[in-house]
């Protein structure tokens, strides 16, 4: 795995690049990532291009010894180029223009902006497409950022019905698939459809799922755009950096064109931002949950072949979070060591040196403004001998698949039900269960073929297609399918026959009511509880496990069983560890804050908690932040 860092070059006097990229490869970095968004400086006027100083910079950073990565700077079109079509900008939710004066401000279905990206993606492929400094690139940054992929436009509104006139030919076949003849929402045509936002109270859930299914497709062809330029003139693989607990667009169908997924990590912004308890927020405040950094390594190796890598990673407080606390000495160094032992082939910290000006003054880097090291540095520079000392690793196979689903993440947005049903929520939840359990797990498509695992778990797959039955029923290990799974058709409606739909095949039963719980109600079974939905199961296979008074919660039919409900972590324990046990798969029960993984020659241990935790396996006692690494024997 290569260590490199995150360079604005254009922030620095020139005088000081040498310096900089002379200190970088003695810490131990040898890969830098440039020019995301450097448009302003690249091209300063329409067709004025000023390459003498990124020509230098990238001279500079490979006599160094430094490999580059370099992105194409339209995440941050400049204002001579919002003057000359101002009507590129995204248009939001509630109709306003996304101004100028930060970044993203660009809609993804304006050909005018399309063409401009295509043409600066071109001028930066034919400059430096044959460089020996190149090592990569990254298209754009981080696609959606702030709010971005859904944009209710015109250029969206009139790329939305080309779209759907595409998917469903005639528009009586559109009003028929949506059920338009509820609320007279029925069309005379395509150019009578416009986006789903604006109306008085919620549209229908078919219009937003095939909107954001458009939205989804029109990051992706972005992409592909820049892509496909990009390979006629350069060999070297591309990139584009995701980013943290984010499903607005399909990162499967988009890694599928690129050569490496990356992804930028910032676990204690995440812990902050997102849903975890108040207790987890205080626990894990400088470490971040021990599931937050594995749970998108494991994402997106599955995103474009099994190669990924970390874009950015977070080395100090950062700027955009409630509030930004310091991390624990040690933990720079053990979330890249982490990333290691889940097969990353690089890592690129955020940044290198921390700016004294502008939005993000606030966050730190390798360097501090006046250059002198921050905290990160010296743990940079322990990981890259750790790195060194221990060798190439090859990725282990996992014993568990966790079948993952943007669409799925859209659906349950789309109709909630209960404000509490959050899909990524509920995959992290049960991701944590196996990782509790100390199992390497794989984070897959439900496309992805099934055969090399042992188990499978699917915490919700509302539109699944007959094809994914059979392939469960062919699957010989141990699956667990969770609620409002086979609950939507493709076209959102209620499955004839109820659901779980397609899934009745593997699933003999029949979901005859659901309801969602406020917070804080639970219902509790025999050591366990249910909380914020539970359905009703008719069915003649025995529930595995009830509520008292005998309400099905969990049904199996064999190796596959259904939860009916969202189940707490104890109840995920139990299913866990019997699924393992069915399965030959051996567990280990990892106390608090402590996470492993394997490589193909050595077990990783992670201790994430804030005090030292003994690791039973090796009967080492892991400081916090301590990472543990044992060769594997034979
Ligand atoms: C990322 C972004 C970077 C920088 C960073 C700060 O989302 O790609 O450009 O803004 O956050 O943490």
């Amino acid at each position: 795995m290569k260590l490199g860092c995150c360079y604005y070059p254009e922030h620095w006097p020139e005088t000081q690049w040498a310096d900089d990229a002379r200190r970088m490869a003695e810490m131990g970095l040898s890969l830098v990532r440039i020019g995301e968004f450097a448009w302003s400086r690249i091209e300063p006027e329409p067709g004025r291009f000023e390459w003498g100083w990124l020509d230098r910079a990238v001279e500079t950073l490979h006599a160094a010894g430094l490999d580059v990565i370099l992105g194409t700077p339209t995440a941050t079109p400049p204002k001579w180029l919002v003057d000359s079509m101002p009507d590129m900008v995204a248009i939001d939710e509630q109709g306003h223009p996304r101004g100028f004066g930060s970044r993203r401000h660009y809609c993804f279905s304006h050909t005018g902006y399309r063409a401009e990206s295509q043409r600066i993606t071109r001028a930066l492929a034919e400059r430096y497409g044959k460089h020996p400094a190149i090592a990569m690139w990254q298209t754009d940054n981080e696609y959606g950022c702030h709010d971005t992929v859904l944009a209710f436009s015109g250029a969206a509104a009139a790329r939305f019905r080309e779209w759907l006139e595409a998917r469903y030919g005639t528009v009586d076949a559109l009003n028929a698939a949506w059920g338009n003849v509820f609320w007279s929402m029925e069309y005379r045509g395509f150019d009578e459809i416009d986006p789903p936002n604006l109306t008085v109270t919620e549209a229908n859930p078919a219009h937003w799922l095939d909107y954001r299914r458009f939205a989804s497709d029109e990051v992706a062809s972005f992409n592909l755009e820049q892509v496909e330029i990009l390979r006629e003139h350069s060999a070297a693989p591309i990139t584009h950096n995701f980013m943290g607990f984010f499903t607005e667009f399909d990162h499967h169908a988009v890694g599928r064109e690129i050569d490496i997924a990356s992804w930028d990590s910032y676990p204690l912004g995440f812990l902050e931002q997102f849903w975890f308890s108040e207790d987890e927020k205080r626990d894990y405040l400088r470490q971040g949950h021990p599931d937050i950094a594995a749970f998108h390594h494991d994402l997106y190796r599955g995103c474009a072949n099994g190669r990924w890598g970390v874009m950015e990673q977070q080395p100090g407080p950062v700027n955009w979070a409630r509030f930004n606390p310091a991390p624990l000495p040690g933990m720079v160094r053990l979330w890249t060591l982490e990333a290691m032992a889940h097969g990353a082939e690089f890592l690129s910290y955020f940044r290198w040196r921390q700016a004294p000006f502008a939005q993000e003054q606030m966050h730190a880097g390798l360097l501090r403004p006046d250059s002198s090291e921050a905290e990160a540095a010296s743990e940079a520079r322990e990981a890259a001998q750790a790195i060194e000392r221990i060798g190439e690793q090859k990725t282990a196979a996992a014993s568990a698949a966790l079948v993952f689903s943007y669409e799925a993440a859209w659906v349950c947005g789309i109709q909630p039900q209960g404000r509490s049903f959050r899909y990524l929520e509920l995959v992290y939840e049960w991701y944590s269960a196996l990782r509790r359990q100390g199992l390497d797990v794989d984070i897959v498509s439900p496309d992805a073929a099934l055969d090399f695992y042992r188990m499978v778990l699917v915490p919700t797959l509302p539109i699944a297609p007959s094809a994914f039955a059979d392939k469960l029923a062919d699957f010989g290990g141990a699956s667990l399918i969770g609620p409002r799974s086979g609950s939507k058709t493709e076209s959102f409606t209620i499955p004839p026959g109820l659901p779980p739909g397609d899934l009745r095949p593997i699933l003999p039963l029949t979901v005859t009511r659901v309801e969602s719980l406020r917070d804080g109600v639970q219902e509790s079974g025999d050591g366990w509880t249910i909380s914020r939905w539970i359905e009703d199961i008719e069915s003649d296979l025995e529930p595995e496990f009830a509520l008292p008074g005998g309400r099905g919660v969990v049904f199996r039919n064999d190796g596959i069983r259904y939860c009916a409900a969202w189940p707490d972590r104890s109840l995920l324990d139990r299913l866990v560890t019997a699924m393992a046990t069915e399965a030959g798969v051996e567990t280990v029960a990892l106390p608090e804050g402590l996470r492993i993984r394997r490589t193909a020659t050595h077990l990783f241990a992670f201790n994430y908690s804030a005090s030292p935790v003994r690791f039973d396996l090796t009967g080492e006692v892991i400081d916090p932040g301590g990472v543990s690494i044992t060769a594997l024997e034979g």
